[in-house]
């Protein structure tokens, strides 16, 4: 997987395909959300949610990690006119199954249209890395697309999914074929859902979890 041939036109590609549609599933819950010290941010690309949170949260550290070096780059520019910004922010360059995050540290957690990027038996071991990175009444924003619940929506949605997945699988070698529900695994390790959002009839989501402080952090197997 390598997002590098597509980083100089991702955020283009977005605004043509998508408009501002997926940036609103981005930023859905950022003015209700309590105030955050330590924030986390997974397979951020070009940064649009690290300039967001970044001035949401002005006496947060941010941690952005992205297996690409070229989406971190533009990421790393984002910030450049902003003062201060640079040094709050702390770029990681990794793919993040291999980096171990420090534990009990994040109070916020960002995964924006990245947990779509894995099968489903990667997304257990993943999910219970990040959950393990969280405090322990973290909030978890998960911004993605979904397949819709039923009829005309459902099969619209799938139509989509398959494109964007034959897509992605083209461009980046992405290692998913198709949408997994990250909803079970999320919850097993301790998350409960807050809010959702669902706009596109229901092409899109954006969640906001939380975990309480006595949750169970046990992920099940995939099946
Ligand atoms: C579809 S893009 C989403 C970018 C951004 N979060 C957004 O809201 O548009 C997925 C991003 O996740 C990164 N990524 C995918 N798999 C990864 C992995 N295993 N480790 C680190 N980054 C990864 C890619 O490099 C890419 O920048």
């Amino acid at each position: 997987m390598n997002f590098n041939r597509l980083a100089p036109f991702y955020q283009t590609l977005e605004s043509v395909c998508a408009g501002k549609k997926m940036h609103r599933c981005r930023v859905a819950f950022l003015e209700a959300l309590p105030a955050a010290e330590h924030v986390l941010l997974l397979g951020e690309g070009p940064g649009r949610s690290l300039l967001e949170y970044g001035q949401r949260f002005p006496a947060a550290r941010l941690t952005c990690v992205d297996g690409s070096a070229a989406m971190l780059d533009r990421a790393r520019r984002q910030g450049r006119h902003l003062s201060a910004f640079r040094a709050r922010v702390h770029f990681v360059h990794a793919d993040l199954e291999n980096w171990l995050p420090p534990e009990s540290r994040y109070d916020l957690v960002v995964t924006h249209f990245f947990l779509d990027c894995f099968r489903r038996e990667q997304l257990p071991p993943l999910i219970r890395k990040i959950a393990r990175a969280a405090r322990p009444a973290a909030n978890w924003l998960v911004a993605d697309f979904q397949l819709a619940a039923s009829g005309w929506k459902r099969l619209r949605s799938r139509l989509i999914l398959w494109g964007l997945y034959q897509f992605f699988r083209v461009t980046t070698r992405l290692p998913a074929r198709s949408l997994t529900n990250p909803d079970p695994f999320l919850q097993a390790a301790g998350f409960h859902l807050v809010h959702r959002k669902e706009t596109e009839w229901q092409l899109l989501r954006s969640d906001w979890w939380q975990r309480s402080s006595h949750s169970p952090v046990d992920v099940p197997s995939p099946r």
